[in-house]
């Protein structure tokens, strides 16, 4: 049997992240620029059935009989073979490989999750579509996440720009023009759970607060999607930075991300604003092309560790 290899991008959310926790809308888009990839090879020699996993960036060389029935990337592999009503496969090794930085935002946790239900499904001869496929990742994200929105599995599964409500049909977006977007580490690394976690403490003490926060989020997002469709980028920026301020009143930023935020609009972005679980990760800034030079550098002086462009284009690729 020969080698095969599945790919999914990360993932960008424009708008509205967290608030959709809370079934308001959010926009999100696959981000080509980093990717996880599994490669499934043949192992002949190994006992029948034996699934070997080899995932040398978190440093995990093990078989699939050995890790915990709670571990995500067992659980990812059990449900890919329920949903394909197995319950083992050929003798195979599992190679996962990731260039999307882990707990920043940009959905490395479900990227893997599909790449590999994919690799499995493949593997086998019978490719999943991708709504299955994003079940299996949602599945595996809550797990690892509790309460995840669905956003991350659907935009990475289908690997197109999504307007998404949990629990509605998903909506894909056309893009009107490409949105050059500046992708921004603040190097904190932050826990998405704890992050979720932690606003849902605060919701509970004080729900109309928060609640009139997540409303104005929504209508945010409601707002944005016409500009995006139209390709609008000059009166999209002002809503990006908008959804930054009340983000970080819910308490979702860090005095890092602010000064990532505040150093792209005082170089000459059109909007700036923190994307994913916050608490640090990544931010992204909406820039002219004349103005990307610029902004990039500010980011890095101000004390971005990593900077990736981004164009947010008609269709995502996988
Ligand atoms: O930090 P990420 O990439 O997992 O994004 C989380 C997005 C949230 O809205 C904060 C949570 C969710 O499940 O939608």
């Amino acid at each position: 049997m020969p080698a095969i290899a599945c790919t999914a991008p990360g993932k960008i959310i424009l708008f509205g992240e967290h608030a959709v926790v809370y079934n308001h809308p959010a926009i999100a888009a696959p981000f080509d620029g980093v990717k996880a990839k599994v490669s499934a090879l043949a192992n002949p020699i190994a006992p029948a059935g034996q699934v070997k996993i080899d995932a040398p960036d978190i440093h995990l060389q093990t078989t699939l009989e050995q890790l915990s029935p709670d571990d995500p990337i067992a659980l990812v592999i059990h449900n890919t073979w329920e949903a394909l009503g197995i319950h083992s496969m050929p003798a195979v090794t599992l190679r996962i490989t990731s260039t999307i930085p882990p707990a920043a935002g940009l959905g490395s946790s479900a990227a893997v999750a599909v790449a590999l239900a994919r690799a499995v499904a493949t593997f086998v001869g019978h490719p999943l579509p991708d709504e299955t496929i994003s079940q299996i990742a949602f599945r595996a994200e809550e797990r690892q996440h509790g309460t995840p929105s669905g956003i991350d599995n659907t935009v990475i599964a289908y690997a197109k720009p999504v307007y998404y409500t949990r629990g509605q049909l998903i909506e894909f977006l056309s893009i009107g023009q490409p949105l050059r977007l500046i992708v921004a580490d603040s190097g904190v690394s932050s826990s998405t759970a704890v992050m979720v976690n932690g606003l849902r403490e605060r919701w509970q003490t004080d729900r109309g607060h928060y609640e009139a926060m997540f409303g104005q989020i929504g209508a945010i997002v409601r707002e944005a999607r016409p500009l995006i469709e139209k390709g609008d980028s000059t009166r999209l920026g002002p809503l990006l930075t908008e959804n930054h301020a009340i983000l970080h009143e819910m308490g979702i930023s860090c005095p890092e991300l602010d000064k990532l935020v505040q150093a792209a609009l005082s170089a000459g972005a059109l909007g700036a604003k923190l994307s994913g679980g916050g608490g640090g990760g990544n931010m992204i800034a909406l820039v002219r092309a004349d103005d990307e030079g610029n902004v990039t550098g500010a980011l890095q002086q101000a004390g971005a560790v990593w900077t990736q462009s981004a164009l947010i284009a008609k269709h995502g690729n996988r």
